[in-house]
This record gives C-alpha cells, structure tokens and sequence, in this order.
C-alpha cells in the first residue's frame, strides 16, 4: 500500500486530534499535533511573563527569545501517546490546561512564529506515513497531501464535548466560559492575517455534529483505500 500524508484541518475542539490519532494508529502512521507545538511557545510566553494582562503578546520579545524555544514531539511508551517537550520538559500536560487554550490562538497569529513551527512540521513529515492535524496543514504545511480534510462541528455540540472532557479530569470550568473561548478562538483562526484556517480548495468537509468517532471511520476508511491504491 502506498504510503501517504494525511491532512486534518478544521476547528477547535472538533475532536482532530482523537480522529487523526485513530487513523494513525489503524494505519500505522505516525499522529502529530501540531497546535501541541504552538501550545508549548505559548506556554514558553507565559513564563516568560511574554504576554500583558490584557491578553496581548510582546511580540517583539517572543520573536527575539524564539531561537531559545526548542519544541519536540515524543511518543511515550508510558502514556502510549505522543507527549509535547519544551526545552526537553515534558509539558504535555501543562499545555492543555485553560490558561495556555485562552492565550494560544494571539501567540499563533504571529508570523515568525509560525515560520518556525511550519519548518519543524514539515521536517517531521520528510518520511510520509502521518497524519498531522491543525489550522494550516493542507494549505501551508503540506499543500501536496494526499488526503486532506477539514473538520467542522456545532460550536454548541463542541462546547458540551470539551466540557465533558475538561469535567473528567477535574478541571472546574464553566460551559459558558468554554464556548465563548471557543468562538473567540475560531473567529481569531480564521480572520488572522498569516495561515487563516481556510478550507484547501481539495480538501473533504467532513461535519461530526452527529458522527461518533467509529462512524467517521468508516467514512474515512474508504477514502484512505482510494488514495492509497
Ligand atoms: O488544535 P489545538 O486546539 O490544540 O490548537 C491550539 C491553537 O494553535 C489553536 O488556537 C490554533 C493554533 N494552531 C494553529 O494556528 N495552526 C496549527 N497548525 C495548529 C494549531
């Protein structure tokens, strides 16, 4: 079987990342999570103390403090999952916690640094055989991807799912809270001025509202046997 890059782009919270972490594992391929590396700079920024109260980024700091910044994605034999390193610290529990969600989408906005973090994926994807989700990797990352498609849900179904997530593992949030972080961090993907999310013009919707994730791999399941032939 031909082995392939697999694109996965759509909106937060939108289960990318369960869904391009079963394909990779029925296939085979390695799953990379590219917004775990843009959550880990933003963690680097908060630190840092890179970001005002008011929620902006120093940007002119961050860029200068990127050569620093040194981003790494290793699968755990462990967790049996791939975990985010900054500076050779596993931050990946630290990265998914509310306060870096909430500042994420102004640290990815900015230019360099997504410059940065476009050259670290397409260098991890030198070998086919993965499936990356994101923002951006169908359109800037990997725009000759085999199969690429772009995830879109409810943003009220993905309110109650990331609640329901975020509740499991005893994090006190509130859902209101979480679905106007939501739309805020739709709205800033999609009207940012660098990589807004877009649909890549060969990219397939695929719209989960009302799909498990079995559902959805039967779906995709008979895409990848097309593609790969
Ligand atoms: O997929 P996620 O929610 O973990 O991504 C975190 C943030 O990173 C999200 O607000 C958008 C940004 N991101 C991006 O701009 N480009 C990517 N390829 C992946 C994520």
């Amino acid at each position: 079987m031909k082995k392939i890059i697999i694109a996965i782009d759509g909106y937060s919270s939108c289960g990318k990342s369960t869904f391009a972490k079963a394909i990779a594992a029925k296939l085979g391929y390695t799953f990379i999570d590219s917004g775990a590396m843009y959550r880990a700079v933003t963690l680097f920024a908060i630190r840092n103390e890179f970001i005002n109260p008011g929620g902006s980024v120093k940007k002119q700091e961050l860029i200068a403090a990127l050569p620093q910044i040194h981003i790494r994605l290793a699968h755990s034999t462990q967790s049996g999952k791939s975990e985010a390193f900054l500076n050779d610290e596993n931050v990946e529990r630290e990265i998914r916690l509310g306060e870096v969600s909430d500042k994420v989408s102004r640290v990815s906005e900015i230019g360099e640094v997504r410059g940065r973090m476009v050259a670290l994926q397409q260098e991890m994807g030198g070998q086919k055989a993965i499936v990356m989700d994101g923002r951006d990797i169908g359109t800037v990352v990997f725009p000759q991807a085999e199969l690429k498609i772009f995830m879109t849900a409810d943003p009220v179904i993905r309110a109650q799912r990331r609640y329901k997530e975020l509740t499991a593992k005893g994090e006190p949030v509130n859902l209101a809270d979480i679905e106007k972080n939501i739309r805020e961090r739709d709205r800033i993907d999609e009207y940012r001025a660098v990589s807004p999310l877009r649909k890549a013009a060969d990219a397939i919707v695929l719209d989960n509202s009302h799909l498990t994730v079995e559902q959805q791999m039967q779906w995709v399941m008979d895409l990848i046997t097309e593609k790969t032939k």
